[in-house]
């Protein structure tokens, strides 16, 4: 990336009003054009979407709930070409399903079983990622290529090589790779991670949750496991007596099925029953999006949990590589991957782009992050030998580390045996390219997890949202935290952290320990999720970078659709330091004081609204920065197929039809006079 100069930024356009219109808003003089949809054909031959629940073979067709995007350029010859802003490989995560739409009238026996092979293989394979083809015609007149040879799903079946130091791990070994060494898919993919060398990370998120492991009841298999792996099994939530979509209940001989029941059988080994399968989840995967046969490889340095995203610190010649990622869940941590390779430039243009993964993030050290209260913070090595036992809590013994293996695969252990911050709901990280300083969403969280005596100093709220009664006493709006590294170095062991926003509604929080932003109404939300620093070349000899926040909120959609802001960044340490005082319920009170930053109408104004039930989550440009690209995840999804709640991204053109049912979608927003998106 070349350096610039940062001359002083301004946001250009007119804060959008909140609304609950089933449109995608932009402000005055931007326009909005749909791309890939849920459905849309990316292969030759394969039908238009009907979107009426009788489609098949989504693993030729964009997947459901489109999430983390990026744009990869290609040259007019069809090459590699990171300055191109006409042509390019927009690669998306596909997390999660609006099972209601997906067939005719609705699931069959969704819940529990047993399901239909057709159907649960329709869910399935709407899960992943895609990597679609994106074409300008002149004047940013984009539409997606359909036959490109290009064009890939990858999905929960699509083969996968594990790579680092837990590939081969016993805790690897499955009827699928009875050697550790195969992974089978990735699945719930959330954020991502774009390296130095042109490759997509995609991150693994509320894995958990897809897996039958009945943790109580008739058909427990408690007694045919060891406490060590009921440990782990239990702190990563693998204890659903289902399984989400109960997906296992299809087939018992058919492993793309069956493998989703974890059970250990009386007598099974980990290679003759599917009791290490949830070990094949919850990794970073990196892919190359410009080779389409090329198998996506695990990197399991970069442990396993509830992988968000995985965004890399600035790179420098001959310093380490840093990658930040957050694990979202309530009281969960902030996790840095530092390379033991030094970084050579040459190699951002090698021609073998996962041997660069190789190099660079298959040795290294996972770190977790501990906050200090006076605004300093340590990262802690996760590494054998260094991480004491993690101590006995509740019924589960105390948990002896037996390899590197055993602390990668079983991240959040180690985690909490070095004492790392809970954190409230990590969610994406960002990188700001001209300082290096690490931005995290903390997206909510609820007093059963961080009780009023559970506050400290890097999530400190405790409040109650007076909207909703008593009921969501906590940090119900969230805020983003930020971080410096000592002497600005990714591979420091050290850090200063401050909060930049804390989110709330400008209307009735208490402006003192609750909208201490000093919000209003044209930059108020909630839960920020998405996070994103506008590509250092937007710049074009101006300005930049800015700051990009992307809401996923059930606290203020009363009052507004999901939203994205765009912001100016400051530095860690610029805001005054502020008293907030918590009450909770019961009237008694903790009060800290921190370093927070002031948001302003200059710094921070809202730039899009989504349609009804959305979130907005995915966002990148072109390099030029005249083309933004944003994701639309699961418009209407509370509605039913009788009656759909959202009929966008049909309803964007104007009125439609009340049966017409919704859909995942990215846009593309672009300036009416051509110019550089928010400037
Ligand atoms: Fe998939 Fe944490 O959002
Ligand atoms: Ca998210
Ligand atoms: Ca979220
Ligand atoms: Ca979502």
């Amino acid at each position: 990336r070349t350096v610039i100069t940062v001359a002083p930024a301004a946001l250009g356009f007119t804060a959008v009003p909140k609304n609950k219109n089933d449109v995608v808003t932009v402000p005055d003089g931007y326009s909005v054009k749909v791309m890939t949809r849920l459905g849309d054909p990316i292969a030759a031959g394969v039908a238009a979407y009907a979107n009426d629940g009788t489609d098949t073979n989504f693993a030729q067709r964009i997947g459901d709930h489109g999430d983390a995007l990026h744009f990869f350029g290609l040259s007019a010859a069809g090459a590699r070409d990171d300055a191109s802003s006409t042509r390019g490989l927009l690669v998306q995560n596909h997390e999660n399903i609006n099972i209601q739409y997906l067939h005719p009238n609705g699931p069959t026996n969704a819940s529990t079983g047993p399901r239909p092979e057709a159907e649960a293989l329709k869910e399935i394979e709407a899960h992943g990622v895609s990597v679609a083809e994106y074409k300008d015609a002149g004047g940013r007149n984009w539409s997606y290529v359909q036959d490109s040879t290009f064009n890939r799903r990858i999905t929960p079946n699509t083969p996968m090589a594990f790579s680092g130091p837990a590939r081969g791990s016993a805790l690897l070994r499955t009827v699928f790779s009875t050697d550790g060494t195969q992974g089978r898919g990735t699945i719930n993919n959330c954020a991502n991670g774009i390296s130095g060398w042109a490759t997509n990370l995609t991150c693994e998120e509320n894995w958990a949750g897809y897996f039958r492991r009945d943790d109580s009841g008739a058909g427990a298999d408690n007694a045919q496991r060891t406490d060590r792996e009921l440990t782990a099994l239990r702190r990563y939530g693998v204890t659903s007596n289902t399984g989400s979509y109960a997906w296992s209940s299809a087939s018992t001989s058919n492993p793309v099925f069956r493998r989703w029941d974890a059970r250990a059988t009386v007598g099974g080994t980990a290679t003759t029953d599917y009791r290490n399968e949830p070990n094949q989840l919850g990794w970073v995967v990196e892919i190359d999006p410009y080779d389409p046969a090329s198998t996506p490889r695990k990197r399991t340095a970069l442990g396993r949990f509830g992988h968000e995203g995985a965004c890399f610190g600035r790179l420098a010649d001959g310093k380490k590589v840093a990658v930040y990622m957050g694990d979202d869940s309530r009281g969960e941590y902030l996790y840095k991957f530092v390379s033991s390779a030094n970084w050579a430039p040459a190699d951002a243009q090698a021609a073998n782009r996962l041997a660069m993964g190789d190099k660079y993030l298959d040795a290294g050290t996972l770190y977790v992050a501990r906050f200090n209260a006076n605004g300093s913070g340590q990262w802690l090595p996760l590494v054998f030998d260094q991480v004491p036992n993690r101590a006995a809590t509740g019924s589960a013994p105390a948990y002896a580390f037996a390899d590197q293996a055993d602390i990668l695969v079983n991240t959040r252990l180690a985690a909490d045996a070095v004492g790392a911050t809970p954190m409230d709901r990590p969610e994406w990280t960002a990188v700001n390219p001209v300082n290096g300083e690490v931005y995290l969403t903390l997206t909510n969280n609820s007093a059963s997890v961080r009780p009023l005596n559970g506050t400290d100093a890097a999530n400190p709220r405790h409040y109650n949202d007076p909207k909703n009664g008593t009921a969501s006493y906590g940090n119900p709006n969230g805020h983003i935290i930020r971080l410096r590294e000592a002497g600005d170095d990714t591979a420091a062991t050290t850090f200063t952290w401050d909060i930049y926003l804390f989110a709330a509604d400008s209307i009735d929080a208490d402006p003192t320990n609750v909208n201490i932003s000093g919000l209003t109404a044209d930059n108020d939300l909630s839960s920020p999720d998405g996070l994103w620093f506008s590509r250092t070349e937007n710049a074009a000899g101006k300005v930049h970078p800015v700051l990009w926040i992307q809401t996923d909120d059930g606290a203020f959609t009363d009052r507004t659709n999901n939203q994205m802001l765009a912001a100016i960044p400051g530095t860690v340490g610029d805001g005054g330091p502020v008293t907030i005082t918590n009450v909770g319920q019961n009237g008694s009170a903790t009060q800290a004081t921190i370093a927070g930053a002031k948001a302003t109408a200059a710094s921070l104004r809202r730039f899009l609204i989504g349609p009804v039930q959305c979130e907005i989550t995915g966002i990148d440009s072109t390099p030029d920065g005249r083309t933004l690209f944003v994701g639309i995840q699961h418009p209407g999804e509370e509605g039913t197929p009788a009656a759909p709640s959202s009929h966008w991204p049909a309803s964007q053109a104007g009125a439609t039809p009340a049966t017409t049912r919704p859909r995942s979608a990215v846009v593309a927003v672009t300036k009416n006079d051509g110019g550089i998106i928010a400037l």
